[in-house]
């Protein structure tokens, strides 16, 4: 996700921007940039990778005195990660940075080009500085210009402006994307998207609202809501402990990532979401012409949304979905035949059993395809096409929002693929593009339902192990479960389907062992339900998870009312997070780095 900052006053603003840049490096990016405004005189870098790459050609320049500057990380939605798409984008005398995406650009723009200004960049962010400048010759000051822009953006937005008409005043907006404001006794000035930027440079820090725009110069800091009424900052003190800023005040990154779901599948779902049609410029006629089946290969979480995939797929797409495990596949001599397309997933893009599989296809000259959150990772560089997941850096060992999004990806592009296959009605497209909005909703952790889980946790620290148990797509949560509560707890658990648990697995039920039974209303239920109730009447103490109240069930967790099985997975999957991340905090582990883990497997 882009990271913004900027500073105005005396001290070095080259290096305050960098290493404020530095440190939201974590947010991900493909390219930067700054601006500084000094002695009358704008300088601007910018490049594309990391930021070595800026450091390096700011080498030579030097600031010294007072100046105001803004800078960027970009994370690339409109316009691939180039130079020109960088940010700060200019104007004829001003520069904006801008995190978000704003919706009306393309009518903007049109108004814009149609009055003769010519645009660098394939960004919806120019238009900002285009707007503001053509206001600029039209009002009493620089900041009713400003304000004027702000009102006619439509969309998300963390933006800062500078221009050369107001050279002590940084302007500043947010809508959606995250920012605030930082100030010390030496009348310095700091912006961030988040606090580690602004950690030992401030001392109070003001987090903007929604609405919230105005500017700052040495000697103010001027906010309006928006309905353009004055408002006073509300300062906070700023915490001095770099890692647990980096948190927002959650106890875990796993914690912190769980409850960024939303957020992130919203960014997932971006530019890609028609009323009826899903879109993928990253899947082009080349890729597709010709298929007839489709095979997965993954590892651990990745595996377990590719599985969900393969549901999926089949069943809207009709189209022949095989699965792999990577290590397995790479030493069995698999056939291989070209009118399969390779498709890998990685969180990472960096796992050696994956990208090994990646480059197999290859040799075998099969088309590929990579479905992975880290741009310009090993496998986005080798594959033929990628769509990325979007769901920013993930910190926490055990993976969570990387299988959100993936599955997110997966869902689309099912109906994608459905389209192009004629596989599913117009009007199915379109109603399960509807449920596709709906997923931020769904992922949205819900405090009751965390405190009940946090409570009803105790009761499952012991025991001789756990079967989370679903059918069809629900099978893959069940493994997905398992895995998270074994990689942070050190407990035995074990994901299975449903229908299996007769054909060996039963034996083990007993009292102390734990049955997590997912129960979706909206698909498969009384099957699910009976093989449940088998589970119940050998004593097995069971869990359930489900919208309908369930009798046979020891302990009872409640999701809301879905129209749709994939949305209860998602609910459901919410919740295996939440309980996985709570009996491992009561059993005192470290749930960001468990033992004998690492976030990314580079070895076989
Ligand atoms: C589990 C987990 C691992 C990874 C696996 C593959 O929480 O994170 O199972 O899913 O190591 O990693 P990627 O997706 O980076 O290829």
């Amino acid at each position: 996700m882009c990271g913004i900052v900027g500073y105005l006053g005396k001290k070095n603003s080259k290096e305050i921007l960098l290493s404020g840049l530095k440190e939201l490096e974590y947010r991900g990016y493909d390219s930067a940039g700054i601006a500084v405004l000094q002695n009358d005189k704008f300088d601007s870098f910018k490049a594309i990778g990391k930021l070595i790459n800026l450091e390096e050609k700011t080498k030579e320049f030097v600031t010294q005195g007072f100046s105001i500057g803004i800078g960027h990380t970009r994370w690339a939605t409109h316009g691939k990660p180039t130079e020109l798409n960088a940010h700060p984008h200019v104007g004829s005398e001003s520069y904006v940075v801008h995190n978000g995406i704003i919706e009306n650009y393309a009518e903007l723009k049109k108004e814009l080009i149609a009055d003769g200004v010519t645009f660098l960049s394939q960004t919806d962010t120019e238009v900002i500085v285009h707007q503001f400048e053509k206001n600029l010759k039209t009002s009493t000051s620089a900041f009713e210009a400003f304000k004027k822009t702000i009102s006619e953006i439509q969309g998300a937005y963390a933006t800062l402006l500078v221009t050369k008409s107001e050279k002590e005043t940084i302007f500043f907006a947010k809508n959606g994307s995250p920012m605030l404001v930082g100030i010390n006794d030496e009348n310095e000035k700091y912006f961030a998207s988040s606090d580690t930027p602004l950690i030992g440079k401030c001392t109070d820090v003001n987090y903007f609202e929604d609405g919230d725009y105005g500017y700052v110069t040495p000697d103010e800091l001027t906010i309006f809501t928006n309905e353009d009424v004055k408002k006073e900052p509300l300062f906070t003190k700023l915490s001095t402990n770099k890692l647990s800023a980096q948190k927002d005040g959650y106890r875990f990154f796993m914690e912190k990532e769980i409850y960024e779901q939303s957020s992130v599948i919203a960014d997932t779902l971006l530019g890609r979401l028609c009323d009826d049609e899903v879109l993928f410029d990253e899947l082009d006629d080349a890729l597709l012409e010709g298929i007839n089946e489709i095979k997965l290969c993954a590892c651990g979480t990745s595996y377990h949304s590719a599985l969900t995939a393969s549901y999926l797929f089949e069943r809207y797409a009709k189209i022949k979905t095989t699965i792999e495990v990577a290590s397995e596949f790479r030493y069995r001599q698999p056939i291989m035949t070209k009118d399969t397309l390779f498709v890998v997933i990685s969180q990472s893009g960096e796992t050696a059993d994956t990208l090994e599989t990646l480059k197999m296809a290859k040799a075998a000259g099969l088309k590929t395809l990579v479905i992975c959150n880290v741009d310009n990772s090993s496998m986005v560089r080798l594959a033929d096409a990628c769509v990325l997941t979007r769901a920013g850096v993930e910190k926490g060992v055990a993976s969570t929002k990387a299988f959100a999004t993936q599955v997110t990806v997966f869902w689309m592009m099912s109906l994608y693929l459905a389209k192009r296959n004629n596989a599913l009605s117009s009007q199915d497209i379109v109603s399960q593009i509807k449920l596709l909005r709906e997923i931020p909703k769904s992922v949205k952790v819900d405090d009751e339902m965390h405190e009940r889980i946090k409570r009803l946790s105790k009761r499952y620290l012991h025991g001789h192990g756990f079967f989370f148990i679903g059918r069809d797509v629900f099978y893959p949560l069940a493994l997905e479960g398992a895995l998270k509560l074994k990689e942070i707890s050190y407990l035995h658990a074990e994901g299975y389907p449903s229908g299996e648990m007769k054909h060996g697995p039963i034996a083990l039920a007993d009292p102390e062992l734990f049955t997590i039974a997912l129960l979706p209303q909206h698909l498969l239920y009384e099957k699910a339900k009976s093989n449940v109730e088998e589970l119940s009447a050998r004593d097995s103490t069971i869990c359930a998870i489900s919208s309908v109240n369930f009798d046979k069930a020891d302990d009872f967790i409640p999701i809301k009312k879905c129209s749709h099985y994939m949305l209860e997975f998602f609910e459901m999957m919410v919740v295996l997070q939440v309980f996985s991340l709570e009996i491992s905090i009561r059993l005192g582990n470290d749930v960001d780095m468990p033992r004998n883990l690492a976030k990314s497997v580079t070895v076989e």
